[in-house]
Order: structure tokens, then C-alpha cells, then sequence
């Protein structure tokens, strides 16, 4: 039988909300709520994200896997200069393929924006290239926040890679909340069956926000 015809799918859909997507936070964060971090600052994405969030008044904590590149740390460094030390602190060594690096970053912060993972289309096994390090790096920066206990909310830019099945639909269907790729479910599955110890009782409140996007630089103004 296919996934997708059954029950456990249908189940596992059900599970998700019916429309995930337009749920909305209750309590917006606020700059005065606590510190920010900022995953993968090195990236396009995050680079933005932190400059907004600096110029919004919220104090942030940016991650990078290395500091030793200079010229990608330049934009970072200016924003440290501009905005100074204690607005922006930037933690190097946060690597997704290693899980626990996450937390000295999260520790104290209440909000967390997980956008560190590869984006490229150099690789020859995006299994292990691609999709490992973004699984490993969800999880290692979920379980940093629960430990940590500060985090309220976490917002990761997922992508649209997590709801499309190539060749599944015709060319013009449109895509919603109800449509996620076969391998994204089982994966989920998988993950969440081997950690079953966190149950809903010890875990602490904690809104978490996904972003699909083939462009979601547009998005990213109305993510605070
Ligand atoms: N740009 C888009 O339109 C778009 C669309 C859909 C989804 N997304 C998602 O949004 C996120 C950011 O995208 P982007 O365009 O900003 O990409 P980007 O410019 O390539 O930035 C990716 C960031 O992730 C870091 N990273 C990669 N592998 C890592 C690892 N193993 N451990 C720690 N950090 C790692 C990179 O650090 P290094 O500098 O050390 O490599 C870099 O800081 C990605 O998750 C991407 O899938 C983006």
C-alpha cells in the first residue's frame, strides 16, 4: 500500500493541525523579553534576520560554525561595531553535525531562529549532505532549547523541499499546509519514535514555527 493512502499518514497529517501555518504566537516577543539567537549567522538569510533584530532593539546572540573566515565574518563584525559587543554576541563552534554545541548559544535566550544548514545544489548525496546535517542541526538546536528551559519560542526555515513529492502532482496544483514530501513524514516519524522520552509532561512550553519557502526573504519582516 502507499504511504500516502494510509492510515498512519492520514493520522500523522492529522497530528499536524489542519492548518499549521496559520496559526498565529498569542504573546509577540518583545526586545525587552530577552535575548534572541540567531543560528548559521554567517548565511544570507540569518545576516538579515540579525540586522533587523539589532535594529529593532532585540539584544542577539549569533552563531557561526567558524570564526576563522574573515571575509565572511566582516558583516557580522560590522554589525558588532555598529550595534556594539553587548547588542550582538557572536558564538563560534556551533556545527550542526555536532548536537550539543547548540546550547552554551541558547542559554538565556528566549527566542531562537534556527536557520544554520547547508543550502547548495553541489552535491552528488544530498542524503548525507544536505538533509543529515539539517535533521541533526534541528534536533541538536530543539534539545538545547528544551535543556536550557529560557527558550519560549523557536522559528526554523524549513524548506520547500519538506512538502514537495517531484513528480506527484501536476504542474499546477497548488501546495498547502496539508501537503509534506513522503521521506520529511518518515523521517519525523522515525525521530520522534527514537525520542520517545520526551514526553509532553517534562517538556517545557515552547511554541515552534516552521518556514517553507523557495524565497522567503520576503518573509522575513514579519517573523519577530
Ligand atoms: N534562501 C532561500 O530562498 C531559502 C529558501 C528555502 C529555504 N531556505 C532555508 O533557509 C536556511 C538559510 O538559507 P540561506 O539562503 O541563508 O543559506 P546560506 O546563505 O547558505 O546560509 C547557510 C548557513 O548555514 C550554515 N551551515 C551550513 N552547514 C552547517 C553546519 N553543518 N553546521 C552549522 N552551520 C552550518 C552556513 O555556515 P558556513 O558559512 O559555515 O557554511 C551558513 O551560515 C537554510 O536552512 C535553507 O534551507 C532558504
Amino acid at each position: 500500500m502507499a504511504i500516502a493512502d494510509s492510515a498512519a499518514w492520514h493520522a500523522t497529517l492529522e497530528a499536524m493541525g489542519n492548518a499549521p501555518g496559520k496559526q498565529r504566537c498569542r504573546d509577540a516577543l518583545t526586545p525587552g523579553a530577552g535575548p534572541v539567537c540567531v543560528t548559521g549567522a554567517s548565511g544570507f538569510i540569518a545576516l538579515h534576520l540579525v540586522k533587523q533584530l539589532l535594529e529593532k532593539g532585540y539584544t542577539v546572540v549569533a552563531t557561526v560554525r567558524s570564526t576563522r573566515d574573515a571575509r565572511k565574518m566582516q558583516p557580522l563584525m560590522d554589525l558588532q561595531i555598529k550595534f556594539g559587543s553587548d547588542k550582538l554576541r557572536i558564538v563560534g563552534g556551533v556545527d550542526c553535525m555536532k548536537r550539543d554545541t547548540f546550547v552554551p548559544a541558547v542559554d538565556g535566550c528566549v527566542g531562537v531562529f534556527h536557520t544554520a544548514s547547508p543550502f547548495h545544489f553541489n552535491s552528488q548525496d544530498p542524503l548525507n549532505d544536505l538533509v543529515l546535517p539539517a535533521e541533526q542541526g534541528t534536533l541538536g538546536c530543539l534539545e538545547a532549547c528544551l535543556k536550557v528551559g529560557t527558550v519560549k519560542r523557536v522559528i526554523i526555515t524549513s524548506s520547500f523541499a519538506a512538502m514537495f513529492n517531484p513528480g506527484g502532482y501536476p504542474w499546477d496544483y497548488t501546495y498547502s499546509s496539508k501537503d509534506w514530501n513522503k521521506i520529511h513524514i518518515l523521517m519525523i516519524k522515525e525521530s520522534s519514535q527514537n525520542q520517545s522520552q520526551h514526553t509532553d509532561t517534562d517538556t517545557p512550553k515552547l511554541s515552534l514555527r516552521k518556514l517553507h519557502g523557495t524565497s522567503l526573504l520576503h518573509q522575513i519582516a514579519h517573523l519577530t
